[in-house]
Protein backbone atom coordinates (compact mmCIF):
# COMPACT_ATOMS: atom_id res chain seq x y z
CA UNK A 1 0.00 0.00 0.00
CA UNK A 2 1.72 3.37 -0.90
CA UNK A 3 -1.00 5.66 -0.41
CA UNK A 4 -0.52 6.88 3.40
CA UNK A 5 -4.14 5.95 5.38
CA UNK A 6 -4.25 9.05 7.29
CA UNK A 7 -4.23 11.84 5.16
CA UNK A 8 -6.76 15.09 4.13
CA UNK A 9 -9.71 14.44 2.18
CA UNK A 10 -11.78 16.48 -0.14
CA UNK A 11 -15.52 16.56 -0.17
CA UNK A 12 -16.25 18.49 -3.62
CA UNK A 13 -15.23 21.75 -2.51
CA UNK A 14 -14.65 21.06 0.87
CA UNK A 15 -11.11 19.94 2.05
CA UNK A 16 -10.77 18.22 5.28
CA UNK A 17 -7.34 18.14 7.14
CA UNK A 18 -8.15 14.35 7.62
CA UNK A 19 -9.98 11.69 6.31
CA UNK A 20 -11.50 10.77 10.26
CA UNK A 21 -15.42 12.24 10.49
CA UNK A 22 -17.64 11.81 13.28
CA UNK A 23 -20.56 9.51 12.26
CA UNK A 24 -24.41 11.43 12.68
CA UNK A 25 -25.96 10.36 16.21
CA UNK A 26 -29.52 11.67 17.03
CA UNK A 27 -29.58 12.80 20.80
CA UNK A 28 -25.68 13.29 21.04
CA UNK A 29 -23.74 14.89 18.21
CA UNK A 30 -25.52 18.33 19.10
CA UNK A 31 -23.13 21.51 18.72
CA UNK A 32 -21.55 20.94 22.01
CA UNK A 33 -20.53 17.65 21.30
CA UNK A 34 -19.43 18.32 17.74
CA UNK A 35 -16.96 21.07 18.78
CA UNK A 36 -15.61 18.34 21.14
CA UNK A 37 -15.14 15.97 18.47
CA UNK A 38 -14.02 18.56 16.56
CA UNK A 39 -10.94 19.63 18.66
CA UNK A 40 -10.59 15.67 19.50
CA UNK A 41 -9.00 15.35 15.94
CA UNK A 42 -12.28 15.04 13.83
CA UNK A 43 -11.76 16.28 10.29
CA UNK A 44 -15.84 16.37 9.60
CA UNK A 45 -18.27 16.88 12.24
CA UNK A 46 -22.07 15.67 11.23
CA UNK A 47 -25.48 16.70 13.15
CA UNK A 48 -28.05 14.49 14.49
CA UNK A 49 -30.40 14.11 11.59
CA UNK A 50 -32.77 16.73 11.34
CA UNK A 51 -36.45 15.95 9.89
CA UNK A 52 -36.79 17.75 6.31
CA UNK A 53 -40.61 17.70 7.15
CA UNK A 54 -40.29 19.27 10.02
CA UNK A 55 -38.45 22.41 8.49
CA UNK A 56 -40.60 22.57 5.64
CA UNK A 57 -43.72 23.36 8.11
CA UNK A 58 -40.81 25.83 9.98
CA UNK A 59 -40.65 23.61 13.43
CA UNK A 60 -38.72 25.84 15.94
CA UNK A 61 -36.97 22.31 16.99
CA UNK A 62 -35.85 21.27 13.72
CA UNK A 63 -34.68 25.07 12.85
CA UNK A 64 -32.63 25.08 16.48
CA UNK A 65 -31.04 21.56 15.47
CA UNK A 66 -29.56 23.10 12.07
CA UNK A 67 -27.24 25.83 14.13
CA UNK A 68 -23.87 25.29 14.04
CA UNK A 69 -21.46 26.98 16.41
CA UNK A 70 -17.49 28.59 16.17
CA UNK A 71 -15.25 26.00 16.39
CA UNK A 72 -17.00 23.19 14.90
CA UNK A 73 -15.70 23.28 10.95
CA UNK A 74 -16.13 21.88 8.52
CA UNK A 75 -19.50 20.62 9.97
CA UNK A 76 -22.50 18.73 7.75
CA UNK A 77 -25.63 18.52 8.36
CA UNK A 78 -27.57 16.00 8.32
CA UNK A 79 -31.35 16.04 7.07
CA UNK A 80 -33.95 12.42 6.21
CA UNK A 81 -36.94 12.96 4.28
CA UNK A 82 -38.56 11.07 1.45
CA UNK A 83 -40.10 13.74 -0.70
CA UNK A 84 -37.59 14.86 -3.29
CA UNK A 85 -39.00 18.52 -3.10
CA UNK A 86 -39.27 18.67 0.86
CA UNK A 87 -35.39 17.35 0.96
CA UNK A 88 -34.54 20.41 -1.62
CA UNK A 89 -35.78 22.72 0.99
CA UNK A 90 -34.41 20.98 3.20
CA UNK A 91 -30.59 21.10 1.69
CA UNK A 92 -31.52 24.98 1.28
CA UNK A 93 -32.08 25.71 5.16
CA UNK A 94 -28.93 23.73 5.65
CA UNK A 95 -26.96 25.80 2.72
CA UNK A 96 -28.53 28.77 4.66
CA UNK A 97 -27.49 27.52 8.35
CA UNK A 98 -23.80 27.83 6.76
CA UNK A 99 -23.67 24.16 6.31
CA UNK A 100 -20.57 22.80 4.64
CA UNK A 101 -21.92 19.90 3.84
CA UNK A 102 -25.30 18.57 3.18
CA UNK A 103 -25.76 14.73 4.09
CA UNK A 104 -28.87 12.66 3.57
CA UNK A 105 -29.99 9.64 5.69
CA UNK A 106 -30.66 6.42 3.83
CA UNK A 107 -29.37 4.11 6.49
CA UNK A 108 -31.45 4.48 9.88
CA UNK A 109 -33.67 1.83 10.54
CA UNK A 110 -35.84 3.31 13.03
CA UNK A 111 -39.87 2.01 12.45
CA UNK A 112 -41.47 5.56 12.60
CA UNK A 113 -38.44 6.93 10.18
CA UNK A 114 -38.87 3.90 7.81
CA UNK A 115 -42.66 4.18 7.71
CA UNK A 116 -42.32 7.43 6.30
CA UNK A 117 -39.99 5.62 3.55
CA UNK A 118 -37.08 7.84 4.90
CA UNK A 119 -33.98 6.45 6.57
CA UNK A 120 -33.47 3.13 5.20
CA UNK A 121 -36.36 2.65 3.42
CA UNK A 122 -34.86 4.55 1.11
CA UNK A 123 -32.43 1.94 0.40
CA UNK A 124 -35.41 -0.36 -1.22
CA UNK A 125 -36.31 2.19 -3.59
CA UNK A 126 -32.65 3.47 -5.20
CA UNK A 127 -34.30 5.26 -7.97
CA UNK A 128 -36.29 7.85 -5.85
CA UNK A 129 -32.76 7.77 -3.64
CA UNK A 130 -30.98 9.08 -6.61
CA UNK A 131 -33.74 12.15 -7.65
CA UNK A 132 -33.89 12.93 -3.91
CA UNK A 133 -30.11 13.59 -4.31
CA UNK A 134 -30.28 15.01 -7.34
CA UNK A 135 -32.92 17.36 -6.67
CA UNK A 136 -30.92 18.53 -3.38
CA UNK A 137 -28.00 19.12 -5.52
CA UNK A 138 -29.30 21.24 -8.32
CA UNK A 139 -30.94 23.20 -5.49
CA UNK A 140 -27.36 24.01 -3.47
CA UNK A 141 -23.89 24.78 -4.14
CA UNK A 142 -22.47 22.92 -0.99
CA UNK A 143 -21.37 19.33 -1.55
CA UNK A 144 -24.66 16.70 -0.77
CA UNK A 145 -23.31 13.40 0.36
CA UNK A 146 -25.24 10.61 1.58
CA UNK A 147 -25.29 7.67 4.32
CA UNK A 148 -26.62 4.08 4.24
CA UNK A 149 -25.97 0.30 4.86
CA UNK A 150 -24.28 -2.29 3.27
CA UNK A 151 -28.10 -3.91 3.04
CA UNK A 152 -31.20 -4.35 4.46
CA UNK A 153 -30.85 -7.86 5.62
CA UNK A 154 -27.62 -9.75 6.30
CA UNK A 155 -25.88 -10.95 3.48
CA UNK A 156 -27.32 -8.80 1.44
CA UNK A 157 -25.21 -6.68 -0.48
CA UNK A 158 -26.99 -3.31 -1.65
CA UNK A 159 -23.46 -0.79 -1.30
CA UNK A 160 -21.58 -1.02 -4.61
CA UNK A 161 -25.52 -0.54 -6.76
CA UNK A 162 -26.49 2.02 -4.62
CA UNK A 163 -23.15 3.69 -4.63
CA UNK A 164 -23.37 4.26 -8.54
CA UNK A 165 -26.41 5.72 -7.78
CA UNK A 166 -25.37 8.07 -5.75
CA UNK A 167 -22.64 9.14 -7.60
CA UNK A 168 -24.17 9.35 -10.91
CA UNK A 169 -26.94 11.69 -9.19
CA UNK A 170 -23.96 13.91 -8.25
CA UNK A 171 -23.24 12.97 -4.51
CA UNK A 172 -19.86 14.28 -3.32
CA UNK A 173 -18.62 11.49 -0.82
CA UNK A 174 -20.93 8.56 0.98
CA UNK A 175 -20.43 7.01 4.64
CA UNK A 176 -21.47 3.11 4.43
CA UNK A 177 -22.61 1.47 7.83
CA UNK A 178 -21.26 -2.04 7.04
CA UNK A 179 -24.23 -3.39 8.88
CA UNK A 180 -27.04 -4.23 7.16
CA UNK A 181 -30.28 -2.53 8.85
CA UNK A 182 -31.94 -5.37 10.37
CA UNK A 183 -28.90 -5.26 12.79
CA UNK A 184 -29.11 -2.01 13.73
CA UNK A 185 -26.16 -0.81 14.99
CA UNK A 186 -24.62 -4.57 16.76
CA UNK A 187 -22.53 -7.34 15.88
CA UNK A 188 -19.64 -7.32 12.70
CA UNK A 189 -19.70 -4.96 9.73
CA UNK A 190 -19.17 -6.97 6.18
CA UNK A 191 -15.35 -5.52 4.99
CA UNK A 192 -16.08 -7.34 1.54
CA UNK A 193 -19.38 -5.36 1.06
CA UNK A 194 -17.75 -2.88 2.34
CA UNK A 195 -14.35 -3.18 -0.11
CA UNK A 196 -16.49 -3.80 -2.84
CA UNK A 197 -19.32 -0.73 -2.87
CA UNK A 198 -15.92 1.62 -2.23
CA UNK A 199 -14.38 0.03 -5.83
CA UNK A 200 -17.61 0.84 -7.28
CA UNK A 201 -17.37 4.61 -7.90
CA UNK A 202 -14.76 7.25 -7.59
CA UNK A 203 -16.14 9.59 -4.95
CA UNK A 204 -14.83 8.93 -1.58
CA UNK A 205 -15.99 6.12 0.59
CA UNK A 206 -16.35 6.72 4.87
CA UNK A 207 -16.16 2.76 6.28
CA UNK A 208 -18.45 2.72 9.64
CA UNK A 209 -19.44 0.76 12.26
CA UNK A 210 -17.43 -0.77 15.44
CA UNK A 211 -14.27 1.11 14.75
CA UNK A 212 -12.66 1.77 18.37
CA UNK A 213 -9.34 2.72 17.70
CA UNK A 214 -6.45 3.06 14.91
CA UNK A 215 -6.50 -0.65 14.33
CA UNK A 216 -10.26 -1.16 13.47
CA UNK A 217 -9.95 2.40 11.29
CA UNK A 218 -7.07 0.32 9.62
CA UNK A 219 -8.83 -2.65 8.43
CA UNK A 220 -11.65 -0.71 6.66
CA UNK A 221 -8.86 2.09 5.01
CA UNK A 222 -7.34 -1.18 3.85
CA UNK A 223 -9.66 -2.70 2.65
CA UNK A 224 -10.21 0.67 -0.11
CA UNK A 225 -12.70 3.02 2.86
CA UNK A 226 -10.98 6.66 1.70
CA UNK A 227 -11.61 7.75 4.89
CA UNK A 228 -13.32 6.36 8.69
CA UNK A 229 -16.48 7.57 10.21
CA UNK A 230 -16.79 7.00 14.28
CA UNK A 231 -19.70 6.71 16.03
CA UNK A 232 -19.91 5.38 19.81
CA UNK A 233 -16.81 5.48 20.29
CA UNK A 234 -16.22 8.97 20.39
CA UNK A 235 -18.95 9.48 22.19
CA UNK A 236 -17.28 8.78 26.12
CA UNK A 237 -14.17 10.23 24.49
CA UNK A 238 -14.07 12.72 21.55
CA UNK A 239 -10.11 12.58 21.75
CA UNK A 240 -10.64 9.25 19.60
CA UNK A 241 -9.47 10.70 16.14
CA UNK A 242 -6.10 12.16 17.60
CA UNK A 243 -5.80 8.48 18.88
CA UNK A 244 -6.53 6.98 15.77
CA UNK A 245 -4.47 9.41 13.25
CA UNK A 246 -0.80 8.70 15.64
CA UNK A 247 -1.95 4.84 16.14
CA UNK A 248 -2.55 5.47 11.67
CA UNK A 249 1.15 7.29 11.49
CA UNK A 250 2.71 4.95 12.48
CA UNK A 251 3.08 6.87 15.80
CA UNK A 252 2.63 6.13 19.97
CA UNK A 253 -1.23 5.80 21.22
CA UNK A 254 -1.72 6.10 24.40
CA UNK A 255 -5.77 5.56 25.30
CA UNK A 256 -6.93 8.42 27.20
CA UNK A 257 -6.80 8.60 30.86
CA UNK A 258 -9.67 8.35 32.84
CA UNK A 259 -8.86 11.67 34.43
CA UNK A 260 -9.07 13.00 30.86
CA UNK A 261 -11.96 11.52 29.91
CA UNK A 262 -13.60 13.73 33.12
CA UNK A 263 -12.06 16.86 32.14
CA UNK A 264 -13.52 16.42 28.48
CA UNK A 265 -17.14 15.18 30.34
CA UNK A 266 -16.65 18.66 32.34
CA UNK A 267 -16.02 20.62 28.91
CA UNK A 268 -18.94 19.21 27.23
CA UNK A 269 -21.21 19.89 30.41
CA UNK A 270 -19.78 23.50 30.09
CA UNK A 271 -20.34 23.88 26.64
CA UNK A 272 -23.41 22.33 26.88
CA UNK A 273 -24.70 24.96 29.56
CA UNK A 274 -23.63 27.90 27.10
CA UNK A 275 -25.94 26.31 24.57
CA UNK A 276 -28.96 25.45 26.56
CA UNK A 277 -28.48 27.15 30.10
CA UNK A 278 -26.86 25.51 33.07
CA UNK A 279 -29.64 23.18 34.72
CA UNK A 280 -31.57 22.66 31.26
CA UNK A 281 -27.70 21.67 29.88
CA UNK A 282 -26.89 19.46 32.87
CA UNK A 283 -30.63 17.30 32.08
CA UNK A 284 -29.39 16.77 28.80
CA UNK A 285 -26.31 15.17 29.82
CA UNK A 286 -28.37 13.08 31.98
CA UNK A 287 -28.90 10.57 29.09
CA UNK A 288 -25.57 10.83 28.20
CA UNK A 289 -23.82 10.32 31.23
CA UNK A 290 -23.87 6.14 31.03
CA UNK A 291 -21.67 6.28 27.97
CA UNK A 292 -19.13 8.97 29.42
CA UNK A 293 -18.60 6.77 32.64
CA UNK A 294 -18.48 3.56 30.40
CA UNK A 295 -16.34 1.08 31.66
CA UNK A 296 -14.64 3.17 34.73
CA UNK A 297 -14.77 1.45 38.03
CA UNK A 298 -17.54 3.34 40.60
CA UNK A 299 -19.37 4.57 37.47
CA UNK A 300 -22.91 3.33 38.98
CA UNK A 301 -22.30 5.31 42.06
CA UNK A 302 -21.25 8.44 40.22
CA UNK A 303 -24.25 7.75 37.57
CA UNK A 304 -26.52 8.19 39.95
CA UNK A 305 -25.31 11.01 41.77
CA UNK A 306 -25.01 12.84 38.37
CA UNK A 307 -29.24 12.45 38.32
CA UNK A 308 -29.37 15.09 41.10
CA UNK A 309 -26.97 17.57 39.92
CA UNK A 310 -28.28 21.05 39.18
CA UNK A 311 -25.14 23.53 38.53
CA UNK A 312 -21.76 23.00 36.90
CA UNK A 313 -20.12 24.06 40.30
CA UNK A 314 -21.56 20.88 41.71
CA UNK A 315 -20.70 18.44 38.25
CA UNK A 316 -17.33 19.48 39.05
CA UNK A 317 -16.99 18.72 42.64
CA UNK A 318 -18.36 14.90 41.66
CA UNK A 319 -16.37 14.51 38.66
CA UNK A 320 -13.08 15.67 40.29
CA UNK A 321 -13.77 13.53 43.76
CA UNK A 322 -14.70 10.86 41.09
CA UNK A 323 -11.48 10.97 39.13
CA UNK A 324 -9.67 10.99 42.37
C1 LIG B 1 -27.75 6.72 19.57
C2 LIG B 1 -27.47 6.67 18.10
C3 LIG B 1 -28.05 7.60 17.26
C4 LIG B 1 -27.81 7.55 15.88
N1 LIG B 1 -28.34 8.51 15.07
C5 LIG B 1 -28.04 8.54 13.75
C6 LIG B 1 -28.47 9.61 12.91
O1 LIG B 1 -29.13 10.56 13.36
N2 LIG B 1 -28.14 9.53 11.59
C7 LIG B 1 -27.41 8.50 11.06
O2 LIG B 1 -27.13 8.49 9.86
N3 LIG B 1 -26.97 7.51 11.84
C8 LIG B 1 -27.24 7.51 13.17
N4 LIG B 1 -26.71 6.53 13.97
C9 LIG B 1 -25.79 5.54 13.39
C10 LIG B 1 -24.35 6.01 13.55
O3 LIG B 1 -24.09 7.14 12.72
C11 LIG B 1 -23.38 4.89 13.15
O4 LIG B 1 -23.67 4.52 11.83
C12 LIG B 1 -23.49 3.67 14.05
O5 LIG B 1 -23.52 4.03 15.41
C13 LIG B 1 -22.33 2.72 13.78
O6 LIG B 1 -21.09 3.32 14.07
P1 LIG B 1 -20.32 3.00 15.46
O7 LIG B 1 -20.28 1.51 15.60
O8 LIG B 1 -18.98 3.66 15.30
O9 LIG B 1 -21.14 3.62 16.57
C14 LIG B 1 -26.98 6.56 15.35
C15 LIG B 1 -26.39 5.61 16.20
C16 LIG B 1 -26.63 5.65 17.56
C17 LIG B 1 -25.98 4.65 18.45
Amino acid sequence: MTEKLLRPLSIGSVNLKNNLALAPMAGITNAAFRILAAEGGAGLVVTEMVSAESLKYGNKKSFQMLKLLPGERPAAIQVFGADPSSMALAAQAAERAGADIVDVNAGCPVKKVMRSGAGSALMKTPPLLGDIISRMVKSVKIPVTVKFRVGLTAGETLGPLLARICEEAGAAAITLHGRPASQFHSGPVDLAAMAETAAAVKIPVFGNGGVENASGARAMLEAGCAGVAVGRAAVFNPAVFAEIAAGLSGGPTSPVSPAVRMKLFLRFLELNAGIYGEERGLARARKLVGYWLKGLPGAAGARSAFMRLKTLKEAEALLIQYTE
